[in-house]
């Protein structure tokens, strides 16, 4: 990765830490995006020195504070080897979006459409770049509600936590499908069940099970390796729209290989993002 501009939200803690530790470590220069000035400042002071990593701080919640982010990093940054979209949580009970959308899917969904189109020229601009996306087989069983994509008819942690994964791979292959012959590819993956601070803030009955289950959950550094493999590997170089889990292609469920739903969410999330001006 020696050379490489890499792009990483939620690096701050979890697998997103451990990869972005893992891609400084094999020469990558990583420009962190966190919410929290210390805990990016942290992160950084993590990663192998001599590259002049950077930090950015930003709510990726909020569609303008994302479109923001994205105008600085591309100013400051003329080629983007890899963005790898990670970022993400689950809430216990329905919450508002500094938009007004309901707070998982601008987290989980909006700022991924946000900031990669916001880097589309960059990553288009750099030969062999790739868009990594963290989905979750939390999507399988899910479907989405073009009629009520904000959960206002009724709300579950659970169910609109996998309805925003199964977003990242409708997006991912979508994305995918649009970058054809610009050599720009993009994936997504399943991490596993990985015993990362996911879930410690989601509130409510989740919150407290979470210690629980996360005995019988992999360490981050395994929860980590497909977004490594992913983001680094020639193996993987000429692979697009694919949904991975342990550094392999997996078919996702029906729903997640609908191209029509795929294309409706893309047209819904740009009318989203041009409504929040
Ligand atoms: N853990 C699992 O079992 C599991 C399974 C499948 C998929 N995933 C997915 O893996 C990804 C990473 O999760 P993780 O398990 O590593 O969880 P984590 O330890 O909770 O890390 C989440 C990351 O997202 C950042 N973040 C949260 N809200 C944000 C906001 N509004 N703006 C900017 N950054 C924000 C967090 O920042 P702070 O450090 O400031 O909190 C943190 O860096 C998520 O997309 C999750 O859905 C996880």
């Amino acid at each position: 990765m020696n050379g490489k501009v890499v792009v990483i939200t939620g690096g701050t803690s979890g697998i997103g830490q451990v990869a972005a530790e893992a891609l400084a470590a094999q020469g990558a220069r990583v420009v962190l995006v966190a919410r929290d000035k210390a805990r990016g400042e942290a992160t950084l002071k993590r990663l192998k020195p001599g590259q002049a990593h950077s930090l950015y701080i930003a709510d990726l919640a909020s569609i303008g504070a994302t479109r923001a982010l994205a105008a600085q990093i591309a100013a400051a940054e003329p080629r983007i080897d890899v963005l790898i979209n990670n970022a993400g949580a689950l809430f216990n009970s329905r919450r508002l979006s500094p938009d007004g959308l309901e707070l998982t899917f601008a987290l989980n969904h909006m700022a991924y459409f946000v900031l990669t189109e916001g880097l589309l020229d960059r990553l288009k601009a750099t030969p062999g770049a790739r868009v990594v996306s963290t989905a979750s087989r939390a999507h399988q069983g899910s479907r989405l509600d073009f009629e009520d994509l904000q959960a206002a008819k009724s709300y579950s942690g659970f169910e609109v936590y996998g309805r925003s994964k199964l977003a990242n791979i409708l997006f991912t292959r979508e994305l995918a499908r649009r970058l054809a012959g610009s050599g720009v590819v993009a994936n997504c993956l399943h991490p596993g069940f990985v015993a990362t601070r996911f879930g410690d803030q989601s509130g409510g009955m989740l919150q407290r099970l979470m210690p629980l289950a996360k005995l019988m959950a992999v360490t981050p550094k395994a929860g980590a390796d497909t977004i490594i493999h992913l983001a680094s590997s020639p193996e993987v170089e000429s692979q697009t729209g694919l949904y991975f889990y342990k550094r392999m292609p997996v078919a996702p469920s029906a729903e997640a290989q609908d191209d029509a739903a795929a294309a409706r969410l893309w047209a819904e999330s740009e009318r989203l993002a041009a409504q929040a001006g």
